[in-house]
């Protein structure tokens, strides 16, 4: 079976996809700082380590034959924090891959590449980062034009990704479904802000595909483009006590797009099957069951968390 190295495989999107590989019998390998974990203790294989360590460059890479590419500072806040850091942890040390790893490399992008433009965007559709987090990534899908790569634009992730790994409270569908639960209420932002989302299951869907398929290059991976209010509104059937507080105020955040999956669907048979509801419910469980005991807590939202530990880094 296909051996598959999963570098940044303890966080959100990792949990779900080592548990889809180790189901699907892959023989898989985790590597991670554990930058935002105690332990790690999925039963898989498992190296810790720092992508900017030379000796992870050193060891035997080419005996994998894929690696999953998911190593980063997450997340406008995070990057932000520290740009040159961004760029060193971001790019820099995928500059160092590519120089030695000739196999498969599937590498995890995002949307927010396109930035705030209108109309609904392809692959081929002009890019315009506003933040250091979506130029680090614009820089490595270049350095990775020419090589076997085949690289995915996600949208804003949702849901419970696997029983061990830290879910993160950072995303509007996860923060919005905490904030109706344990506040009560929802404060939308303008609210007119057009979002992909997807959920982070199908994210592990596409990649396995990606591993079996021999197609490079870019490809957008959504559900559908909702605006912030929408996703709001869907939350608060599910949480009938909540309501949504719409302010003016204009929110940071300036990030608006919209984007077509046709590429993967066409060329990747990809769509993504888990829909909205099915992510608010499985967050509501996990809320009403308790299993969150405080969503405030640093260590669900990489900016928060990143600040309070910026100089161990
Ligand atoms: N969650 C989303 O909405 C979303 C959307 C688009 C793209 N992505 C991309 O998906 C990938 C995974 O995102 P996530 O949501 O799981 O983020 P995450 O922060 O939960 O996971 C990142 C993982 O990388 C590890 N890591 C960070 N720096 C490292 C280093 N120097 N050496 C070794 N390991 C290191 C962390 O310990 C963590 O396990 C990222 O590349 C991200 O840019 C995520």
């Amino acid at each position: 079976m296909k051996k598959i190295l999963i570098v940044g495989g303890a966080g959100y999107v990792g949990g779900v996809i080592v548990d889809l590989l180790l189901k699907k019998k892959y023989d898989v390998t985790v590597y991670d700082n554990l930058l935002y974990e105690e332990s790690f203790r999925k039963d898989c294989k498992f190296i810790f380590g720092d992508i900017r360590d030379q000796d992870f460059y050193k060891s035997k890479l080419n005996n994998f034959d894929s690696i999953i590419w998911l190593a980063a500072l997450v997340g406008d806040g995070a990057c932000s924090i520290n740009p040159n850091l961004t760029d060193e942890i971001n790019f820099q040390t995928l500059k160092k891959l590519i120089k030695i790893y000739k196999k498969r490399i599937v590498f995890i992008s995002t949307c927010s590449v396109y930035g705030a433009q209108n109309g609904i965007l392809d692959e081929n559709s002009d890019v315009n980062p506003l933040s250091h987090y979506a130029t680090s990534k614009l820089k490595c899908e270049k350095i990775l034009q020419d090589s076997n790569s085949i690289i995915f634009r996600l949208g804003t992730l949702f849901g419970v990704s696997d029983n061990y790994s830290r879910i993160r409270m950072d995303l509007v569908v996860n923060t919005l479904s905490a904030k109706a639960f344990f506040e009560k209420k929802m404060s939308v932002f303008g609210g007119d802000q057009f979002r992909p989302i997807l959920h982070v299951k199908d994210v592990a869907r596409a990649i396995e595909i990606a591993i079996r398929s021999k197609k490079q290059g870019i490809y957008n991976l959504s559900l559908k483009n909702m605006r912030i209010i929408e996703i709001a509104n869907a939350i608060g059937k599910h949480f009938k006590n909540s309501k949504i507080i719409k302010t003016k105020i204009k929110f940071q955040d300036a990030r608006n797009y919209r984007v077509k999956n046709d590429k993967a669907r066409k060329e990747l048979n990809f769509n993504a099957i888990y829909d909205l509801s099915f992510g608010i419910k499985e967050l509501k469980k996990l809320l009403t069951e308790k299993r969150i005991k405080n969503f405030n807590d640093p260590r669900y939202t990489n900016q928060k968390y990143l600040e309070l530990f910026k100089e161990k880094i």
